[in-house]
């Protein structure tokens, strides 16, 4: 990894670069294997919306024109859809970009920022590129505790980050313990509600946040880029009060959301067909992974999304090269501070049969390895 140059600020002097999962194309060739599988980003195992791809096609011929800055077909069916104000609403290039939109929005230099630990990496990162006093709160038994979160609140805190479900824990916050979280909070602290996952959570508990959005500092944030499969054009949108949004919209770049993506976006909405095949492949992936690791006496941590964290103990780092050497990328978590555990992106069935076998294959060299 390339030093940062010294002449950049000191909060990003600081910084640890983000790592993505492994691309294929790059496994293919280090491994020199004709067939790689990755499970590693928790990205759509069906591939993208069908509406979607013919929308793209329609929308070609106009490249050569800039994209629509205020996304305004996008803007009115998802405000039909989720019956809210279309000023409630804001796109971003992914809802990795409303995050860094509501820090350059409300926070200063110096301003609190409430982050979990271990969560989803880019609160953390983004809150200190901006040069914000970040206090990290440790997940309890791989969930939030925001009984603790509540109390890390300062009168300087202006951002709090809550994964709802978490990323890579695949738990979840009930209604019960956000109700208990948000009820008298000052205005002053905006609660920033991550719902990247949204779309696969069947629990009855699971907060309905929306509404709430109306009379709480809440920003809600989802994502086109999981259940929709359209991670590779980055599209996220965020819901709240109006004046949240114009004030994320002022730091805004205008054609943030390029033609492509907002096109797919609104024909993905409409494809609840491909909504409900993949649920469904969700969730059968994650009963046969949940009954198979069971049997291996692998601990998991109970998910309500597409993808689960495994807990395999030492030599964790051993078995993900294994995996990968057998062509299934998945993510090894000593980055996220969970040394010992992977996280596998639920694929589709001959995915996760695939990732089973090497699975198997590569904790058998470890253990071989390890009675050497
Ligand atoms: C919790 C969480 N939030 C946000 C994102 C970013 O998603 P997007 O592709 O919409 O930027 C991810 C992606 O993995 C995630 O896990």
């Amino acid at each position: 990894m390339t030093r940062i140059d010294s002449r950049a600020r000191a909060a990003v002097r600081g910084l640890t670069t983000y790592r993505p999962g492994v691309p294929i194309d790059e496994a293919k060739r280090r491994f020199k294997l004709a067939s790689v599988i990755k499970l590693a980003s928790n990205e759509n195992a069906l591939g993208p919306s069908p509406k979607a791809v013919a929308a793209l096609r329609g929308a070609v011929p106009s490249l050569h024109r800039y994209p629509d800055a205020t996304c305004r077909l996008l803007r009115e069916r998802m405000s039909r859809k989720l019956r809210v104000d279309p000023a409630s609403l804001i796109f971003g290039n992914g809802s990795d970009e409303l995050i860094v939109l509501a820090l350059r929005a409300f926070v200063d230099p110096g301003d609190g920022v409430v982050v979990a630990s271990p969560t989803f990496l880019i609160y953390e990162l983004q809150a200190r590129a901006c040069g914000a006093s970040v206090t990290v709160v440790p997940l309890r038994d791989y969930r939030y505790d925001l009984a603790a979160m509540r109390a890390a609140i300062t009168p300087h805190t202006k951002l709090v980050f809550i994964a709802n479900p978490d990323n890579p824990t695949g738990t979840y916050v009930t209604k019960r313990e956000l109700d208990a979280f948000l009820r008298g909070l000052s205005p002053q602290t905006l609660v920033f509600l991550d719902e990247a996952y949204y779309e696969f959570v069947e629990a009855p508990d699971y907060p309905q946040t929306l509404p709430s959005t109306e009379d709480r500092p809440l920003i809600v944030t989802r994502s086109f880029s999981k259940a929709y499969g359209l991670a590779g054009l980055r599209v996220g949108y965020g819901v709240a009060r109006p004046p949240l949004i114009a004030a994320m919209d002022a730091v805004r770049e205008p054609f943030n959301v390029n033609s492509l993506a907002q096109a797919a976006a609104a024909a993905a909405l409409d494809d609840a067909a491909f909504l409900t095949r993949t649920r469904r492949l969700v969730r059968d992936g994650r009963r046969y992974l949940t009954k198979e690791l069971d049997a291996l006496r692998l601990r998991h941590v109970p998910s309500v999304t597409n993808f689960l964290l495994v807990e395999l103990g030492p030599g964790a780092v051993r078995v993900a090269h294994g995996l990968l050497a057998r062509g299934v990328i998945v993510r090894e978590m000593s980055g996220w501070k969970l040394s010992g555990c992977l996280r596998v992106t639920i694929g589709t069935m001959a995915e996760n049969h695939r990732f089973i076998a090497a699975l198997k294959a590569a904790l058998k060299s470890r253990a071989t390895e390890e009675g050497r």
